[in-house]
């Protein structure tokens, strides 16, 4: 029989471990640098407390919130997380991470932003997310042809909204992958969107399915665009009129300039650590949610539990990302490990605000917070 999913961060990520090899664990586990970062995005949520209000009328919640037309069920989201396609040994089917956190996203209704780098090609996944609306996760090429045919195919495979992301024109320094060497080994084994897109194939000699090693090499030649910058705004913008989201924006400027050049939403982030060393995240998230006005705001990096998804909240994010922590669901158990998860962190976010006298999304406020020093 099975043992029961551990209730919480550490026991995911130990029962997780369990199952990965050490390359693929520090992979996920591990950040930039001496990953002071991505510490300190756990440390920035224990600075908060919440006050507690009593006598309100919070026996029954309201966690849903709106976002882009649609009201999502859950204020809690599946961020990006790449190679995620090979972090499931432990599923029924390995190799097929993707495909389970899309059935993760459509039983339990948590929106899923699928990164560029899926095992599976994303139409296959996108038939498996059911009626749970999610995103597709860009990582821009230095080809605009290539990016405009990923464009046309996620939103012919019916994504919601595009996720351009900023932070990662080239792989930030984790002394774990390359002490095991792991990047891009890592990375090659998740290039299904790539392979099976006409754009990239019609420049390869060989059929990636004939010669996959000149195929990956292709691939490393194209995933980065470090000449990405402001001026390519107009372009992104007029991929798509689906909403269009930056992430790893985490200054007011930027947000000015991007809610400037017309996108629909900001993801404030550092990537989990991984990335900018030394970038904080949530300490930046209230300038980030004033600059954008109004505009969506989703927040990830360090969110570890239900009660930090309700002080994201209440910091201003619109919706709350969390990366290894279903990461680590999924390498535990699959689709049903990812699943135990994401209940785990609804329920307490659901109890926090409960026992904390707040009944909806919308009274979760800056004012409810007290900082820790
Ligand atoms: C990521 N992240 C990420 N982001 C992205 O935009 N595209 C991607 O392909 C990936 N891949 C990826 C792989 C792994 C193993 C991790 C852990 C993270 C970053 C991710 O979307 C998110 O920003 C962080 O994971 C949030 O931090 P936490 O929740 O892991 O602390």
């Amino acid at each position: 029989t099975m043992p029961a999913f551990p209730m919480e961060y550490a026991g995911w990520e130990a029962a997780a471990r369990a199952q990965l090899d050490d390359v693929m664990y520090d992979y996920v586990a591990g950040g930039a640098g001496d990953e002071f970062t991505q510490d300190a995005n756990v440390r920035a949520f224990q600075r908060w407390g919440i006050t507690p209000r009593m006598l309100s009328g919070a026996a029954e919640r309201d966690l849903s919130v709106e976002l882009f037309g649609h009201r999502f069920a859950s204020p809690v989201f599946m961020a990006p997380v790449g190679v995620v396609g090979v972090m499931d040994a432990a599923s029924e089917t390995p190799g097929h991470g993707d495909l389970e956190v899309a059935r993760t996203a459509a039983a339990t209704g948590v929106p899923a932003v699928m990164s560029t780098l899926m095992q599976d090609p994303m139409e296959a996944v996108a038939a498996e997310l059911g009626d749970t609306p999610a995103f597709f996760q860009l990582y821009t090429p230095n080809d605009r042809e290539l990016a405009e045919s990923f464009v046309r195919r996620a939103e012919a495979a019916g994504f919601a909204g595009i996720v351009v992301t900023l932070d990662t024109w080239t792989l930030g320094w984790r002394p774990r992958d390359l002490q095991h060497a792991a990047m891009p080994q890592l990375q090659a084994k998740c290039l299904a969107n790539y392979f099976s897109d006409p754009v990239f194939r019609a420049k390869l000699d060989k059929t990636p399915e004939e010669d996959p090693g000149a195929a990956a090499i292709q691939w490393a030649l194209t995933f980065g665009n470090p000449g990405l910058s402001w001026d390519d705004l107009a372009w992104l913008r007029g991929l798509t009129d689906l909403p269009l989201l930056l992430k790893g924006i985490c200054h007011p400027d930027d947000v000015r300039r991007a809610k400037d050049g017309g996108v629909d939403g900001i993801y404030c982030s550092n990537h989990g650590g991984r990335q900018a060393a030394s970038a904080p995240a949530l300490d930046l998230l209230p300038d980030v949610v004033t600059a954008a006005d109004g505009m969506p705001v989703l927040f990830d990096s360090g969110v570890r539990s239900g009660v930090d998804v309700v002080k994201a909240l209440a910091l201003g994010a619109t919706a709350v990302g969390v990366g290894r922590p279903y990461g680590w669901g999924i390498a535990m158990g699959g689709a049903a490990g990812a699943q135990h998860v994401l209940q785990c962190l609804l329920a307490e976010a659901d109890l926090t605000m409960g026992l904390n006298g707040y009944a909806s999304v919308a009274e979760l406020t800056r004012d409810v917070l007290v900082r820790i020093p």
